[in-house]
């Protein structure tokens, strides 16, 4: 394992799909409880359309890279209301080395050069590391939920940006919205 600052960091592309499947299915029991952006387990087929999505503009996602390894993961999507959801996780090994950190950073800063406005996320309350890293790049809870299925209690956050138009987010229905 490299130094954490010698890795890459870049947006995903043609060729990635093997590596992200790799990366997914590679988190353990605890790192996939907080983060299923893909189901329990991801498919060649759903990263290659990660992928597709990137090269037609439809998504962004960036990847943390060591040695042509993809060790981070982290994205906007827009979800079936047209809002910008955010999703990151980071290689059990190298959880708690800032790589977390750095991805946000970068995707938010694209995000705001992008100029693509209002983000929101969903996190597991009890994940106190991702809820303060959260909060830390200006995110704010405004809701929370029991997920059906899985069990489990989530925040709802969001990351306003005041030059965003139409805001994504209905305030009125924010505690239900998922
Ligand atoms: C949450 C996650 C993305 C954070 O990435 P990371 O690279 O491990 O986090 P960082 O090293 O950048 O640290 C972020 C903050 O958490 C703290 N932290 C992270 N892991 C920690 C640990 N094991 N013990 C104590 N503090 C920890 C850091 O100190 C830092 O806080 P600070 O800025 O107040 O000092 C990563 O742990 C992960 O992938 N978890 C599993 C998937 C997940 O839950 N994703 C989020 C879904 S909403």
């Amino acid at each position: 394992m490299n130094d954490a600052a010698s890795l890459t960091i870049r947006q995903v592309g043609h060729g990635d799909a093997a590596s992200l499947m790799a990366f997914y299915n590679g988190l353990s029991d605890a790192s996939r409880r907080t983060f299923r952006p893909l189901g329990e387990f991801a498919t060649l087929e759903k990263c290659a359309a990660v992928c597709t999505d990137n090269e037609a503009g439809a998504k962004y996602d960036l990847v943390a890279v060591d040695s042509d390894e993809i060790i981070g993961w982290c994205f906007v999507w827009k979800d079936k209301d047209g809002a910008n959801m955010f999703g990151l996780a980071v290689a059990d090994a190298w959880q708690s080395r800032r790589i977390g950190s750095r991805l946000a950073m970068q995707l938010l800063a694209d995000a705001d050069a992008r100029g693509m406005g209002e983000i929101i996320l969903t996190v597991v309350k009890d994940n106190v590391h991702a809820v303060g890293l959260y909060e830390r790049f200006g995110f704010e809870k405004y809701g929370e939920f029991l997920h059906e299925d899985d069990g489990l209690e989530y925040y709802r956050m969001v990351r306003k940006i005041s030059c965003a138009e139409g805001s994504a987010r209905d305030s009125s229905n924010a505690t239900t919205r998922r």
